[in-house]
């Protein structure tokens, strides 16, 4: 490592942290699993699309394989100990554990025996497990069946969830319900780029309403599986369970003393955070989407209407969360929609203001990921004091990623020193945040290692490892897993002094007595 590293690092220190702080790094099921068919795991729509339309997806790619990290369990776990994190963020593929995405379609013993010897093999190396239950891979077969969340049929998800606590609970001690639902929602439904692919310019689908109600049913499906482990397992297990929600900073295109852009930033935040965080904080949509949603179209000359919530799912929804999981990546500037703005949400995004300054540097020419850390901390300050949110917050994803469309070797990358930056600032807005009395509890980096990108395919490198795809999936670390390595073993590190200098007082006090 570097000298420059080296000294950098000692400018934000693991003590600026209390010592039961989470640090960790993350990963999902589809990206990094592999091993597609394996024990008779069922498929997932993620499956079904990248095979169906490999033309969606960057160089045709696909998760059939990945990092194989299902098969090489074991030798992964080890790397997570010597990058010395203390917890790792993972999710279950759903139809690895129901292939039929339900359970009277039977449940796959292989599938639960191999998440019981992940969580096994990560508690035995001291790593706490982090557990997401939906991150994407919704089962196919749900898909096919009843149109998955389009459907209200939710009651899968939550005998999911409840497989889910009842066979790793004793266990398992952090849950996320569902990853994203914000960008799940958009990407599939009002984009079409990700399966199930409606809206955008595919046939299918209406992107002016179907969002809506997918976003109903997540928030449904959310609340139905908090409620479960409230009823039938807090007492005895004693975990948390939260929700992971996306959220860039937006900040006004023409400046603050533009009325318009302003007030798009409003609806920016309203349409990305709030449409998820207001139901489970207020049980209802934000105000400003209501409004929109009745506005008149050429399609809807009455406007659209929001699905309601019942009071019965309001009482659920509100304060459905222990904690709350928040993926933070960037900024973008926003301004008031122009006619040929495609989706129709109330605002747009630009990453250059009007002179063509980028918001932050980019991670690489043409990245959507620039470095925007103190926009971090007024995220959150944002979080607390619009939504009153007091619980724990916990940065679930935070990070970047590295061009690699010409296969890059390990040594072309592994000296990603925007990416230690990066991290080190990210950090140091997480402690101004905790200044402010935002009480944030953890934090991973995304990810634990390079892996399938959804549409980007293997086109860009998020991976703090580095895998080489051309050779056997070999696993080395880029410095920025060296520059944590050594950022978490500060507290080791200081714990070990302490014990040394102790022995050394108790062994003179020894001598002295004898
Ligand atoms: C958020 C998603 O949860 C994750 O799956 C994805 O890889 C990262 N963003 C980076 O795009």
């Amino acid at each position: 490592m570097s000298e420059m590293t080296v000294a950098n690092a000692s400018e934000i220190s693991r003590h600026d942290f209390p010592g039961d702080f989470m640090f960790g790094v993350g990963s999902s099921a589809y990206q990094v699993e592999g091993s597609w068919r394996t024990d008779g795991k069922g498929l997932s729509i993620w499956d079904w699309f990248c095979l169906r339309h490999p033309d969606k997806v960057e160089g045709g790619a696909n998760g059939c394989h990945s990092d194989e990290n299902y098969t090489r369990m074991k030798e992964d776990v080890q790397i997570l100990k010597k990058m010395g994190v203390n917890s790792y963020r993972f999710s279950i593929s759903w139809p690895r554990i129901l292939p039929g995405g339900k359970v009277s379609m039977g449940k796959s013993k292989e599938g639960i025996n191999h998440y019981n010897r992940l969580i096994d093999e990560l508690l035995a190396n001291e790593i706490e497990p982090f557990v997401t239950l939906f991150h994407s891979d919704l089962p196919n077969a749900l898909e096919q069946e009843y149109m998955g969340f389009l459907s209200s049929n939710i009651e899968d998800f939550v005998n999911y969830a409840d497989v889910c606590f009842w066979e790793f609970g004793d266990r398992v001690k952090n849950w996320v319900t569902i990853n994203e639902p914000h960008g799940f929602t958009i990407s599939g439904y009002a984009q079409g780029i990700w399966p199930p692919g409606r809206g955008g310019n595919n046939k299918d689908g209406d992107p002016q309403t179907e969002p809506y109600i997918v976003a109903y049913n997540l928030l449904n499906s959310h609340a139905a599986a908090y409620t479960k482990y409230q009823q039938d397992y807090k007492d005895i297990q004693k975990g948390k369970v939260g929700i992971t929600l996306d959220c860039d900073y937006f900040q006004p295109y023409r400046g603050l003393g533009c009325r318009q852009d302003v007030e798009a930033v409003g609806y920016a935040f309203d349409f990305v955070i709030g449409w998820f965080l207001e139901p489970i904080t207020r049980g209802s949509w934000p105000e400003s989407m209501q409004k929109f949603g009745q506005t008149p179209t050429s399609e809807y000359p009455n406007g659209r209407v929001l699905p309601t919530f019942s009071s019965d799912q309001r009482i659920k929804l509100i304060d459905s969360y222990d904690f709350l999981g928040i993926n933070y990546y960037t900024a973008n500037y926003v301004r008031s929609p122009t006619p040929d703005d495609d989706i129709g949400l109330g605002y747009s995004m630009d990453r250059q203001d009007p002179d063509g300054r980028y918001i932050g540097e980019p991670s690489f020419e043409g990245s959507w990921i620039y470095l925007c850390p103190q926009q971090l901390t007024q995220l959150l300050v944002h979080i607390k004091e619009t939504y009153q949110v007091t619980k724990e917050i916990i940065i679930t994803e935070n990070g970047s990623s590295e061009k690699n469309e010409t296969r890059k070797t390990y040594e072309q990358v592994r000296e990603d020193k925007y990416w230690i930056n990066y991290i080190k600032e990210h950090l140091k807005a997480l402690k101004n945040a905790r200044d402010q009395n935002v009480n944030v509890r953890g934090y991973f980096v995304w990810s634990f290692m390079d892996s399938f990108e959804w549409t980007s395919g293997y086109s860009v490198r998020f991976g703090m490892i580095y895998v080489d795809f051309t050779k056997d999936l070999e696993r080395y670390p880029k410095e920025s897993a060296l520059w944590y390595k050594k950022f978490l073993w500060e507290q080791d590190y200081n714990k070990i002094l302490k014990r040394s200098i102790t022995q050394v007082k108790d062994q003179k006090l020894k001598k002295a007595r004898t």
